[in-house]
């Protein structure tokens, strides 16, 4: 019962639309604008760094709280995974916006720091290499999290763990679908394009 509670506050917290509600402040409707996501990545394009990195730094830290609520209240393993799952799901299917959001990168993110802190430092670094070299955050973003689950594995980690990163990496291919059939078409927008908030 305990767990189902936690499970579902992690959804809930998840569920804090940070990007959209930022937005709003500016006057605009993010979900409406540029990728329509409603992550750091269409904030910059659309209001710049300053509240780019406010939604970053939140969505990042209601996946780590989440996951911080789970381990004290004496959750692990399996359990700890679902809050991890949950905490993203509630990020990409928010019910402030009629189940809609963003695409669940910084979230997971910020549940992988908590889960397993070698692991979100090690995949950090190749993230930001690839937008680096690409320019594109969705490619970062998806072979970031391929790179979890493969950095897990090489480091023998335990089967509910590999399982919690995969699902988080299956989530985040499923909300990049529209992003990888950009990338093959040579239309997805580069880290730092601007977009009209009015466009
Ligand atoms: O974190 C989301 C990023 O990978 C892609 O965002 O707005 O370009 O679809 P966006």
């Amino acid at each position: 019962m305990e767990t189902l509670v936690i499970v579902l506050l992690a959804y809930l917290f998840g569920s804090i639309p940070a990007g959209a509600w930022v937005a709003r402040t500016y006057g605009v409707d993010i979900q409406k604008v540029g990728s329509g996501n409603t992550g750091a990545t269409n904030i910059l394009r659309t209001l710049g760094w300053g509240p780019a990195l406010v939604v970053a730094f939140f969505d990042i830290f209601k996946g780590g709280i989440a996951l911080l609520i789970g381990r004290l209240f004496g959750l692990e393993g399996v359990q700890l995974g679902l809050v991890a799952v949950s905490a993203v799901l509630g990020h990409n299917y928010s019910l402030f916006l009629r189940f809609k959001g963003g695409k669940g990168v910084a979230t997971s993110m910020g549940t992988i720091i908590v889960l397993d802190p070698l692991v979100g430092l090690m995949i950090l670094p190749i993230g930001v290499c690839v937008i680096w070299l690409t320019r594109y955050v969705s490619a970062g973003s998806m072979v970031g999290a391929m790179s979890a689950v493969i950095i897990a594995l090489a480091l023998g980690r335990p089967l509910w763990e590999i399982a919690t990163l995969v699902l988080l990496a299956l989530l985040i291919f499923w909300t990049h679908r529209d992003n990888y059939r950009r990338l093959q078409a040579g239309t997805e927008r580069r880290f730092g394009e601007k977009v009209q908030p009015e466009a």
